[in-house]
């Protein structure tokens, strides 16, 4: 029987003989393809079938490598994606680029035009890509579905950006002179996005790309869910008569990854994912002097103080940790308990951890689904031994479910020092460290002592405490949540964090400036020639 392989990269791409190695998962038997199967016909309404194009760029194609995408929640194979050679990779490249001609010449607000369309093409297939990301990502389904509604709701404010972006005019100390700030967007967006919001991040990103006159080539692991994303956003501009490469897509391995990182045609790499491996794209775009947009790792906290509502803090811990099985880039990692209600906090989170309804993610009822790969089953079991023997006590899961698929349970630990390695790891899995503090000055320090700066969260009546959170001493992360969990943030705000999370933001406030470059032009309307800062130079 053909050997068949499925690319299994645990959220990143990880080092090896390589820049980027992909590891592989052999299969050990081919069993019948989901799309196949009666209960899963409904795939065919996004456009799939046994075997996928994994180029577009205008066309579709494939001609690289034939890789099966496999459902986590019982590894059983969805269907197959032919990825992209690198000839395809240089092809794509120059037809995105010959696209972009056409793309800058239209007016912005006529490009939110287009995206208008983008979003309302995915509102009607907003329940079956859900039900897709939800197989192929293994999120469930209303997670699923709420990541298309994030690109839905992105697409939203898009249009209304198309219409207000811009720079300001400024006072000019010349007679006769006008200083303006043009903003021209920056040309070709490569777009690399994780696993765990293969919709979302992507729809961040293109939505406000498309409008700021730049075009976008992606590179993503979830490939069903890929290749029939960008189906429905071809269409629109097939329908527009626009060229298709506005869009493109290259689904491949890491040489595609790596290509685009170090190609000097793609202006801006927005790459969401470890820090680890956006370590290596910032490298290879710095050294081209090429621009970056890095959303990376997370170790968010949640602080609990004693003037706290518990009706409020467990829902939320709860949500933000267990949530998307734990792979959240905002997932709650720290659960930090202020001494006086510690024991009643833990209780009452393992008392409703225990209540999780596990089960098929696409089943509505469920709350927790499986882990993306078996990859992330072994570091699940990995980081649990290694937060045993650093002191943690398990106080609830810690072990792989007996059941088809990469199920695990989720899992609280306590008794670990805030500074305990394993505490300071971003592990991309559903473990919960417990910490016990005194002051709020030692629970600041600890919220900001990690390298990662993402997200973070208090639960306090206190208003001055609030503000202390808010200001120059408070929490050092790019998400500051007050009465609300970590994850789960809205695309009006800017997202994205400091440090070892990589500076970058996408989606709302604005970070559209992120991809544009911005022109300082002064322009002279009179008949002399007056030098700033007063210098005669005659
Ligand atoms: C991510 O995990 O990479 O705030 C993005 C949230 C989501 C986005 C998460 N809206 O949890």
């Amino acid at each position: 029987m053909q050997r068949c392989f499925t690319l299994t990269i645990v959220r990143h791409w990880a080092l090896r003989k390589k820049l980027f190695t992909i590891s592989y998962q052999q299969s050990a038997a081919m069993s019948t393809l989901l799309i196949n199967q009666p209960k899963y016909a409904w795939l065919k309404e996004l456009g799939l079938s046994e075997d996928n194009d994994g180029v577009y760029n205008g066309n579709w194609g494939g001609k690289g490598e034939v890789i099966t995408s496999y459902c986590p929640a019982n590894n059983e194979p969805i269907a197959r994606v032919r990825q992209a050679t690198m000839a395809e990779y240089e092809e794509t490249v120059q037809k995105s680029r010959d696209a972009w001609k056409v793309w800058a010449d239209i007016p912005a607000p006529k490009r939110g035009e287009i995206v208008r369309q983008i979003g309302d093409a995915l509102r009607k297939k907003i329940k079956v890509l859900g039900s897709l990301v939800s197989l192929e990502m293994g999120k469930i389904y209303v997670e699923g579905v709420g990541e298309v509604q994030e690109y839905v709701d992105v697409c939203d404010y898009a249009v209304g950006l198309s219409r207000m972006i811009g720079g300001p005019v400024l006072p000019s100390e010349r007679p006769g002179h006008a200083l303006i700030e043009m903003w021209n967007p920056v040309g070709l967006v490569g777009i690399i996005t994780a696993f765990n919001f293969p919709v979302a991040v992507y729809g961040w990103n293109n939505a406000i790309a498309l409008i700021c006159g730049n075009v976008c080539l992606c590179w993503i692991v979830l490939i069903c869910v890929r290749a029939c994303s960008n189906r429905i956003v071809a269409e629109v501009l097939e329908q527009n008569n626009l060229p298709g490469a506005i869009c493109s897509m290259t689904c491949g391995g890491a040489d595609i990854g790596t290509a685009m990182s170090k190609d000097e045609r793609v202006d801006l790499v927005s790459f969401t994912g470890s820090t680890h491996v956006g370590k290596m794209v910032a490298m290879l775009v710095q050294e081209r002097f090429g621009r970056n947009l890095l959303e990376l790792g997370g170790n968010n906290a949640i602080i609990v103080f004693e003037d706290a509502d518990l009706n409020l803090v467990v829902p939320s811990a709860v949500f933000a940790s267990v949530g998307t099985a734990g792979q959240r880039c905002t997932t709650t990692r720290r659960l930090m308990l202020h001494g006086s209600i510690h024991d009643v906090v833990v209780e009452r989170v393992a008392k409703a951890y225990k209540q999780v309804r596990i089960g098929d993610p696409w089943d509505p009822s469920t709350m927790y689904g499986p882990l993306h790969t078996k990859q992330a089953v072994d570091q699940y079991l990995a980081a649990i031994e290694q937060a045993k023997q650093q002191g943690g006590t398990v106080v609830c899961g810690g072990k792989v479910m007996d059941r088809p698929g990469n199920y695990v349970e989720p899992t609280i630990i306590t008794g670990l020092a805030h500074d305990a390695p394993i505490v300071h790891t971003e592990t991309f899995v559903p473990i919960l460290y417990v910490l016990k503090f005194q002051t709020e000055e030692e629970a600041f320090a600890w919220n900001n002592e990690v390298k990662q700066g993402l997200s973070s969260s208090i639960f306090t009546k206190d208003m001055g405490r609030v503000f202390r959170w808010l200001g120059p001493k408070g929490s050092d992360c790019g998400i500051v949540n007050v009465n609300i969990p970590t994850s789960g943030a809205e695309i009006g705000g800017a997202f994205g964090g400091e440090k070892h999370t990589g500076g970058g933001r996408e989606s709302g406030s604005d970070s559209w400036k992120q991809y544009m470059r911005r022109s300082t032009c002064t322009i002279n309307y009179s008949k002399d020639l007056p030098l700033a800062q007063g210098i005669k130079f005659e």
